[in-house]
């Protein structure tokens, strides 16, 4: 069978593009540890009361390791923190702070409807899911003020549900270099 000079390059070419890119994702996978978010456990999003959920907050695991229970719900993320920052239209966020360096994994769930879960500048984007427990573990090695917020459409209010987080070094500053 006769193939064209032109399409034997295009044919070659496919087939590199195409190992290429599994190569990529073998990579990705077995080298660099991607993987997708996923819900880590189910729950019960009726009795919340009865896990962790029921007092959403930060533990200190010791060794700069910390887990955060956050609960998301019409129209705030209840992070346990009684710390409130002003924003610019007339409302506050709460704020929650972790020491430079610190390793935090997030677990988040929903109360009500489904929220969404990312951290500006930083490598955490959740679906929240009723039922659904999704985590994320993320490193802060940046002192700054980031904001975690609500990226999936869930009402009125979306666009206030959020809270910051505060990265403090040593001296307990943030930088300012925002
Ligand atoms: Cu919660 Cu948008």
């Amino acid at each position: 069978m006769h193939i064209d000079k032109y399409e034997r390059y295009f044919m070659i070419a496919a087939a590199g593009a195409l190992g290429l890119f599994f190569a990529a994702l073998l990579a990705s996978t077995f080298i660099f540890g991607v993987r997708l978010p996923d819900a880590g456990s189910f729950i019960n999003p009726n009795r919340l009361d009865e896990t962790a959920f029921a007092e959403p907050g930060i533990r200190d695991m010791g060794g700069g390791r910390y887990e955060a229970y956050i609960l998301a719900r019409m129209w705030v993320f209840e992070t346990g923190s009684d710390e409130y920052m002003e924003m610019e239209e007339g409302y506050s966020t709460p704020v929650v702070r972790f020491p430079l360096g610190s390793v935090v994994t997030f677990n988040i769930t929903s109360r009500d409807v489904t929220h969404g879960f990312i951290i500006e500048r930083h490598n955490a984007n959740i679906e929240v899911i009723p039922g659904h427990v999704g985590t994320a573990t993320v490193t802060f090695d940046q002192p700054g003020t980031y904001f975690a917020m609500c990226h999936e459409f869930c009402g009125l209010n979306h666009h206030s549900m959020h809270f910051a987080i505060i990265v403090e070094d040593e001296l307990g500053t943030v930088a300012s270099s925002q």
